[in-house]
């Protein structure tokens, strides 16, 4: 058994207070290697932002969760390095799991080192949903770990679960299911989806760039949320914004994706303002990690090294993470 705390994490707990109260909402980046981690950390470290390392069960099974577990443990003796040798502050990192669905496997993240777990219940009954989530808190805070739980359920791909449709959460819900599990924060559904496949551009308008604009999030449904438990954390996944230079290099570089649509950032900086927290992220860097490797294949098609074309994948990704925590999440400095 690990505590986080010997690896060097904290929960979200105090991550989460501040950020309510200071009006921004902390990067969750997903990681499966070494480059999306690297860049993780030193855009972090950069932009001063705090961060969550999540890690997902497919994660796990692509990467060996005791290789990964290790993989956080050095990015913290990393992130201290750097912050020493740029003469700036050490940032506060969490390891969480995202979209835990069973308390097997939150048991199994909290005894080797998460400081976070996510159990996504959101597929279940409400009852059982309650139920699973306070099961998995009562062992979580046994050990000082936060736990995320869900209500609502997303459309797309969340690990081995697609939901063709989304549910919104409804905010008649949200005491209730609060005060029974006694989570720490709350996901929650109010149109975002994951994926890189969010909205097709038949069901959005132009706007006077010839950008396509989604509908918007429902903010409405966020702020009855917010009345009916002010100042509670909430996390919004589904949060990548699909970058149109992004596909458009995959596509000028042998790939073929469709078109499609994400959560314009102007939406996403908006959220921030409120009690959304906590902003997960993952499609946005798989875009354009894959831009930039079919990129360097498509300029140097006689390279084989893989450092000559993952480096040019990790820069890519590092722009975008201080991209995100200076001029989308408002993380930058708050570290
Ligand atoms: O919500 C899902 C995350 O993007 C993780 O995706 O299950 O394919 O690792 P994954
Ligand atoms: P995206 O697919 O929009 O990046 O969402 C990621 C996510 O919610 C991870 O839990
Ligand atoms: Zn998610």
């Amino acid at each position: 058994m690990t505590s986080y705390k010997e690896l060097g994490f904290v929960n979200t707990r105090e991550m989460f207070k501040k950020a309510i109260k200071g009006k921004y909402a902390v990067p969750a980046y997903n990681f499966n290697n070494m480059e999306q981690l690297q860049a993780i950390i030193i855009a972090c470290v950069e932009t001063q932002s705090p961060v969550i390392l999540q890690v997902s069960s497919g994660a796990r099974k692509y990467a060996n969760q005791i290789l990964l577990k290790f993989m956080g443990q050095g990015a913290v003796e990393m992130m201290k390095d750097l912050a020493k040798t740029k003469g700036l502050k050490e940032i506060q990192i969490a390891l969480h799991l995202d979209h835990g669905d069973s308390f097997e496997l939150c048991k199994s993240c909290v005894d080797s080192g998460f400081s976070s777990v996510m159990i996504d219940g959101s597929h279940h009954s409400f009852e059982k949903n309650i139920e699973l989530t306070k099961q998995v808190v009562e062992y979580a805070h046994s050990r000082d770990v936060t736990v995320e739980g869900e209500l609502g359920v997303l459309a797309g791909i969340e690990d081995e679960v697609i939901a063709e449709n989304s549910t919104y959460t409804h905010p008649e819900q949200v005491v209730e299911f609060v005060k029974k599990t006694g989570v720490d924060s709350l996901a929650i559904s109010i149109g975002t989806s994951h994926g890189a496949y969010k909205f097709k551009p038949e069901q959005c308008k132009k706007n006077e760039q010839g950008v396509y604009v989604p509908p918007e999030l429902r903010f409405d449904i966020l702020d009855e949320i917010e009345k009916k438990i002010p100042g509670f954390p909430i996390v919004l996944h589904g949060a990548s914004s699909v970058p149109h230079e992004a596909v458009k290099m995959i596509n000028q570089s042998g790939g073929a994706l469709k078109d499609s649509v994400g959560i314009p950032e102007e939406q996403l900086r908006k959220a921030t303002k409120s009690a959304v927290c906590k902003v997960n992220i993952d499609s946005d860097g798989r875009l354009w990690m894959t831009a930039a490797i079919r990129k360097a294949f498509k300029d140097n098609p006689s390279e084989f090294d893989p450092r000559k074309y993952l480096g040019p994948a990790r820069e890519a990704l590092l722009e975008m993470y201080k991209h995100k925590n200076e001029h989308v999440l408002g993380s930058a400095g708050k570290a």
